[in-house]
């Protein structure tokens, strides 16, 4: 069978073979079809990237209609279960499996380039104590470029990894910072002796202690939890890295453009609305009413559904699991009821089940956080931390592959067609 597929134009009565490969045919390729000489060639008209690949990539496979998660091949739940951050970033970068030298370097490496500059604190004295950790997060990103412009090298291999360290390094410090600038607590600088999320929930909860020792149960519940959020192939955020990347801009602007991505709510945005919905609905009894008004079409089910997850998240699975095992520690949290019998509702609804609308990964991982005190303009941030490995993985992917090029997309123009300019005094009322 040859995998080509054949195109008759209609409108010229011609018939066109175009190649198939890996299910998909080249865009480009439709271009030689044409009306006339001086027609621009056939398109294809896509908003949203509903049915486009923009690129190849070997990083994370999603099956949405099996609810498979895979980074490199590794099951998610077996990494949510036997590995921790720090190697699953290394996976997502490299490609494979740290051996233990490798392992004991990096987080070596990350653990020591953990510390921000001093001028950060001047920066984050500009902000209002209210401002939202997102938009501070989003802001110090790119301000760290200002301070590391030879990170602009972005074509150098060794320039690439010295950066892609520094920012998994540094961004739970710039995260843990916008949470104590946030409350008015003075920033507690990193221990290097602790692990990443220790360290992390160190500088986060740390009052005046001279050693911190984070609560194990919650410092793996953390690494869990950064595990399942470490990557998601063409999410909106790794399509922002990448498309600001193909500028050849450097790595922390093209993470600030992801991270804005991430802010909005229908992105990372919605674990924080899971839990104001949660807040705003109150008590169980008001389930079945909020259900009606989402199908209504006044709100959506937030936390539910996805893009390509047409049956249950596995990362919801692990979460909801986790939630049990942090609420032995820090008591249950009063919303989770809501939650539940929200869920089960929602799934036996006929408007979510044609639908498919499945909890996502941000249905349970907000109550966790809250669960451990985060305030929840802090949970988008806390999905920031280790998407960052994400991103850079998508971004240096994209660096490396020579079918891309600056990101630029087509447009169908509905505009007006040529007309001559009007002076104001001829324009009428
Ligand atoms: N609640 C109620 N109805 C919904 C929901 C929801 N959460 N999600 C989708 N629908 C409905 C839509 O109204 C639409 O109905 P229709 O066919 O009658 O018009 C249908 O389901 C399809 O929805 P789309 O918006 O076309 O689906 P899309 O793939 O564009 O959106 C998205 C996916 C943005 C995640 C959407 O499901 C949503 O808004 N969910 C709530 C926000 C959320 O939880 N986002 C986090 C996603 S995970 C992540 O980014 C980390």
């Amino acid at each position: 069978m040859a995998d080509t597929i054949t195109i008759t134009d209609n409108r010229t009565g011609k018939q066109y073979e175009l190649k198939v490969t890996d299910g998909t045919i080249r865009a480009l390729d439709l271009r030689q079809i044409k009306t006339s000489d001086d027609d621009f060639g056939l398109m294809s008209y896509d908003p949203a990237f509903m049915n486009t690949a923009s690129c190849r990539s070997a990083i994370t496979l999603i099956d949405g209609d099996k609810g498979i998660l895979r980074y490199r091949g590794y099951p998610i739940e077996q990494l949510a279960e036997s590995s921790n951050f720090l190697e699953v970033a290394w996976l997502l970068l490299r490609g494979e499996l740290p051996t233990a030298a490798q392992y004991a370097d990096w987080t070596h490496q990350i653990t020591h380039h953990t510390y921000v500059h001093e001028y950060l604190k001047r920066a984050m004295d500009g902000f209002q104590h209210d401002a939202h950790a997102m938009g501070k997060l989003t802001a110090f990103l790119a301000t760290l470029s200002t301070f590391y412009p030879k990170s602009k090298a972005v074509r150098d291999p060794k320039v690439r990894e010295e950066h892609i360290v520094k920012i998994i390094a540094k961004m739970p410090t710039i995260a843990a910072w916008c949470f104590r600038h946030s409350v008015g607590r003075p920033y507690v600088y990193p221990d290097n002796s602790l692990s990443y999320c220790g360290n992390f929930i160190n500088m986060l909860f740390n009052i005046g202690q001279p050693r911190f020792d984070p609560d194990p149960i919650l410092e793996r519940a953390l690494d869990v939890l950064f595990i399942l959020h470490a990557d998601h192939e063409q999410n909106c955020s790794a399509n922002a890295a990448r498309a600001v990347g193909s500028a050849e801009t450097d790595p922390y602007c093209s993470l600030a453009a992801a991270s804005a991505a991430l802010y909005g709510p229908l992105h990372g945005g919605a674990n924080e609305a899971v839990l104001r919905m949660l807040g705003q609905i109150g008590d169980i009894k008001n389930v079945p009413a909020f259900i009606d008004s989402c199908k209504g079409g006044s709100g959506r089910l937030m936390g539910f559904g996805h893009r390509v997850y047409k049956n249950y998240d596995p990362r919801a699975k692990i979460i909801k699991e986790l939630a049990h095992k942090v609420f032995a520690v820090t008591g249950k949290n009063p919303a989770l009821e809501i939650a539940l019998e929200l869920e089960k509702i929602a799934l036996n609804d006929d408007y979510f089940v044609k639908r498919k609308l499945y909890p996502n990964v941000d249905f349970y991982s907000g109550l966790i956080y809250q669960a451990m005190g985060f305030p929840v303009e802090m949970f988008p941030v806390l999905f920031a931390i280790p998407r960052a490995a994400g991103w850079l993985a998508q971004w240096q992917e994209m660096l490396a592959d020579n079918d891309q090029k600056i990101a630029r997309p087509r447009q169908i123009y509905t505009g007006s067609d040529i007309r001559d300019f009007v002076a104001i005094d001829k324009r009428g009322a």
